[in-house]
């Protein structure tokens, strides 16, 4: 048997079309929505992150603006332009592209910028909220893998969850989603011990700790499902034929690009044994632009729209 591929692009698809509808609502209302994304430096991956998240944007006609900086910018620097974001009315979402370059002071670029206009969820007051399942904005990865499980009719409730990774970006808010909705969380980190044996005590285990498919089938019990929010590259053919034997299509893109991409899990070992899982590309990584999408129109109506329905966190 093989885990059944929990197939992240229909989602977004589903989740787009719900965007655009709210977006022909807005517009009957005279509201267009609007995100600007800051991109400091010129880390290859951020560029192409900040360049998806726009062109995403575009398709839907939400305005958008993507702001670059130099490598050098201050922290001062960047102060100034969150300011004058958070002052300008045609501007409903504000994203500050991390990592930021390592002279910059991060969180205090984060703490900058308005709560209401915080699209990633990163600010405390949003954190905050989260924790004490308050209405606010949630970070667009956590959110995009509780979307990918409720559409994927997964039970959450009563279920063992088991995080490996602890980041404020994901590892924090996808435990703190998971235990709102009435799992029982283990969270795991680097000085986990036992982790293989932790890990089989999950029904859903969240793989974001960022280390090329390091979760093998013995760390997953028989049936659990799998999320695996990692984003690597492998880049040698070696590596290819060993994660992907046999396959093909995945030589062909080594070929062609040099590299390809897998994510925290071992496809070889896992997908017999997991009893549903989500691919590297193609699983975790298209929700997150399409939450972002979500949270900016969301934004812009707890910005614009009197009456508000609080949002279950
Ligand atoms: N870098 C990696 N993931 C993210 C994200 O979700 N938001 C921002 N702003 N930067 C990131």
């Amino acid at each position: 048997m093989s885990a059944r591929i929990l197939n992240g692009n229909e989602i977004r698809d589903q989740i787009r079309k719900e965007v655009a509808a709210d977006m022909v609502e807005l517009r009957g209302i005279g509201i267009r929505p609007g995100l600007a994304v800051i991109l400091a430096g010129n880390n290859p991956a951020s560029e192409l992150y900040t360049r998806n998240k726009v062109k995403s944007c575009e398709s839907l006609g939400i305005h958008s603006e993507r702001l670059v900086l130099p490598e050098t910018v201050s922290t001062e620097e960047l102060l100034d332009r969150v300011a004058e974001l958070n002052s300008r009315d045609e501007i409903d979402g504000i994203l500050v592209q991390l990592p930021l370059p390592s002279q910059v002071d991060s969180k205090k670029v984060l703490l900058a910028v308005d709560p209401q206009k915080d699209v990633d969820g990163f600010h405390p007051m949003n954190i905050g909220n989260l924790v004490t399942q308050r209405p606010g904005l949630i970070p667009c990865t956590p959110a995009g893998i509780l979307e990918i499980l409720k559409r994927s009719n997964i039970t959450i409730a009563g279920q063992r969850a088991v995080v490996v990774g602890r980041s404020d970006i994901v590892g924090k808010p996808v435990s703190l989603l998971l235990m709102h909705r009435n799992a029982t969380v283990t969270v795991c980190h680097s000085r986990t011990k036992d982790l293989p044996a932790v890990c089989r005590e999950g029904d859903i285990l969240i793989a974001c700790l960022g280390k090329t498919a390091m979760i093998t089938g013995e760390y997953v019990k028989p049936g659990a499902t799998v999320i695996d929010v990692g984003i690597n590259q492998l880049k040698t053919r070696d590596e290819v034929e060993r994660y992907f034997p046999g396959d093909a299509k995945r030589m062909q893109e080594f070929e062609t690009k040099g590299s390809t991409l897998i994510g925290d899990v071992d496809p070889v070992t896992v997908r017999p044994i997991a009893g549903a899982i989500t691919p590297v590309p193609g699983g975790v990584g298209p929700l997150t632009i399409a939450m972002l999408m979500a949270n900016t129109v969301r934004a812009a109506r707890l910005r614009h729209v009197q009456t508000q329905t609080p949002v279950e966190m």
